[in-house]
C-alpha cells in the first residue's frame, strides 16, 4: 500500500478499505497528463526559485524518464500505489532521491487531479471531433453522389413527399455540424487552468500560474478562484452531454439504417463487413453494428446522469465522491470514439439500392400535395385544391394504382382544371425539382448547400492533417 500520507495515522489503513479507496486501477489512464501537469509545475517552482534550479531540472528529467518507460513497457503501474499521482511522485522519489519530495510544493492532489482530468478531457474532445469530422467527410461524398437518387421522405415513418438521398443525408450532416460546435464551445469554456489552488485555498508560495497555464496552453490563462478550479466538473458534464446528444444523433441514423436494411424496405444492404450472421439461421445477415451504436447510447446517457447525479450533493471544495466521475467518463468517451469508427466503416462501406428507393418514392402518393399545388396555380383556393387531391387519392387506391396512373378523365371528374400537363407536373423528378428554397431538397439548392459543406470541410482538413490518434 503506497501512500502519500501517514504522518498523522498510527494505523495503517484497513486492506479492504484502501482498495475500496484507491483509484489507481482506473486513473491510471491519466499518466501522461499527470507528468505533463508535474513538468509544468516543477519548471514554475524552479523559476520561482521556490526549489533550487537544478533540482527542478533532476525533477523534470526523471518525470521525462518515467513516461519514457512507461510507454515501452519497462515499467507498470500496479494497484499497490493509491492513484497515478502517488505512482509518479513515489517512482519519482525513488529514482532521483531527495529532490523528488519537492515536486508536490505548493500543490495539491485536488488540484492535480482537476488539471489531469481537463487535460485528458480536452485530449478527448478533439478526438471526438477528428471522428465526427471523418464521418462528415464520408456523409458528403454520399451527398454529392446523389443528388438526383429519389427517395420517399417520411413523417410518422409514413410515406410524405419525395426527397433526395443526397438532402436526406445532409440533414444528418447538420447534426454533425452542430455537435462540432457544441464541443468547439465547450473546449473554449474549459481554456482556464486548476493547477495552482492548492486543496482549496491556494497556496502561500509565490507561484507564477499565469506562467504554468501557458506552458499547459490554457489560453484563457489561470482559473478565477481556487475553491471552484478544485471541485469543478461541470467542463465534464457538459461534454457528456454533448456525447450523449452525439448518440442521439448516431442512434436515429442508425434505427433509420436498420430499417432501410430490412427486408422489406431493401433500401441499402450492409456490406459483409459489418453485418453479422445467426447460428441457427442460415439466411440471416443481421445489422448488429448499427444496434450496438443505437444500444450504446443507453449506456453514454447512464454517465451522464452518473455524473450529474455525483455532483449535486457535494459541499465546497473538493470531496472524494468526485474520484466517482473517472470510470463513467473514460467509458462514455471510448464508447463515443468507438461508435464513430464504427459507424463510418459501416456507412462508407453500404450499398444503397437506389432503384429500390426510386420506386418507393413512385409509391405511397408522395406527390399528393404536387397535385393540390398544380390546382393551386390553376387559381384554386389551397384547401380546396387539397380535399380535390385527397379524392383522387382514395380513387387512386380504389382503382389499386398511383396519381400517375389515374386517367385525365378521372382527374377531371373531380376538377375541370386539370389538363394534360399534370403528369409532368407530379412526376418524381419535377416534384423534387420543383422543391428549390434554400434548404430544400431540389438539385440547385443542394448545389449551394453541398458548396456550403465543401468549404465548411476545410477547416478541419487543415487542423487535422498532421494530427496523430
Ligand atoms: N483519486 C482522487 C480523485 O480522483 C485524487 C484526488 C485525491 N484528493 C484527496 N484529497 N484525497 O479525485
Amino acid at each position: 500500500m503506497a501512500q502519500l500520507w501517514g504522518g498523522r495515522f498510527t494505523s495503517a489503513t484497513d486492506r479492504s478499505a484502501y482498495e475500496f479507496n484507491a483509484s489507481s486501477s482506473f486513473d491510471k489512464k491519466m499518466y501522461r497528463e499527470d507528468i505533463a501537469g508535474s513538468i509544468a509545475h516543477a519548471k514554475m517552482l524552479g523559476k520561482c526559485g521556490i526549489i533550487p534550479a537544478d533540482e527542478s531540472e533532476k525533477i523534470i528529467e526523471g518525470l521525462i524518464k518515467i513516461r519514457e518507460d512507461l510507454e515501452t513497457d519497462a515499467l507498470h503501474i500496479t494497484d499497490e500505489y493509491e492513484d497515478i499521482h502517488s505512482f509518479v511522485e513515489s517512482v519519482l522519489t525513488s529514482r532521483i532521491g531527495d529532490a523528488g519530495k519537492k515536486l508536490h510544493t505548493g500543490r495539491s492532489r485536488n488540484d492535480q487531479v482537476a488539471l489531469d482530468m481537463k487535460l485528458y478531457t480536452r485530449n478527448q474532445i478533439k478526438l471526438t471531433d477528428r471522428g465526427i469530422f471523418d464521418l462528415q467527410k464520408t456523409l458528403l461524398g454520399i451527398i454529392k453522389n446523389n443528388t438526383q437518387t429519389f427517395m420517399p421522405g417520411f413523417t410518422h415513418l409514413q410515406k410524405a413527399q419525395p426527397v433526395t438521398l443526397s438532402h436526406h443525408m445532409s440533414a444528418y450532416f447538420e447534426m454533425f455540424i452542430r455537435d462540432r460546435e457544441r464541443l468547439d464551445s465547450i473546449m473554449n469554456r474549459m481554456n482556464t487552468c486548476p493547477l495552482g489552488s492548492g486543496a482549496l485555498a491556494g497556496t502561500t508560495y509565490p507561484l507564477d500560474r499565469e506562467y504554468t497555464a501557458r506552458l499547459l496552453l490554457f489560453d484563457r490563462g489561470p482559473t478565477r478562484n481556487s475553491m471552484d478550479s478544485v471541485s469543478d466538473r461541470d467542463y465534464l458534464i457538459e461534454f457528456l452531454s454533448a456525447l450523449s446528444i452525439i448518440m442521439m444523433h448516431l442512434s436515429r441514423f442508425c434505427e433509420e439504417i436498420i430499417i432501410w436494411n430490412s427486408n422489406d424496405y431493401g433500401f441499402v444492404e450492409i456490406d459483409d463487413r459489418y453485418s453479422t450472421g445467426s447460428s441457427i439461421m442460415p439466411q440471416k445477415k443481421n445489422p448488429d453494428i448499427a444496434e450496438l451504436v443505437r444500444g450504446k447510447t443507453g449506456r453514454v446517457y447512464g454517465s451522464l446522469m452518473s455524473l450529474l447525479t455525483t455532483m449535486k450533493g457535494i459541499p465546497l471544495a473538493y470531496d472524494k465522491d468526485m474520484q466517482e466521475d473517472k470510470e463513467p467518463a473514460f467509458d462514455a468517451m471510448k464508447t463515443v470514439t468507438d461508435c464513430l469508427r464504427e459507424f463510418n466503416g459501416m456507412l462508407s462501406t453500404m450499398h444503397f439500392n437506389n432503384a429500390v428507393m426510386e420506386e418507393s418514392a413512385k409509391q405511397g402518393f408522395t406527390n399528393a400535395t404536387d397535385v393540390a399545388d398544380y390546382l393551386v396555380k390553376k387559381g384554386i383556393p389551397f384547401r380546396d385544391a387539397h380535399s380535390i387531391s385527397g379524392r383522387l387519392v382514395l380513387k387512386a387506391i380504389s382503382l389499386s394504382t398511383s396519381l400517375d396512373g389515374l386517367s385525365l378523365s378521372d382527374y377531371k371528374e373531380e376538377s375541370e382544371a386539370f389538363e394534360e400537363d399534370i403528369y409532368e407536373a407530379i412526376s418524381l423528378r419535377t416534384c423534387v425539382e420543383k422543391r428549390s428554397t434554400y434548404g430544400a431538397p431540389g438539385i440547385e439548392s443542394m448545389e449551394k448547400i453541398i458548396a456550403y459543406y465543401d468549404d465548411y470541410l476545410k477547416k478541419g482538413a487543415e487542423e487535422y492533417s498532421d494530427m496523430q490518434i
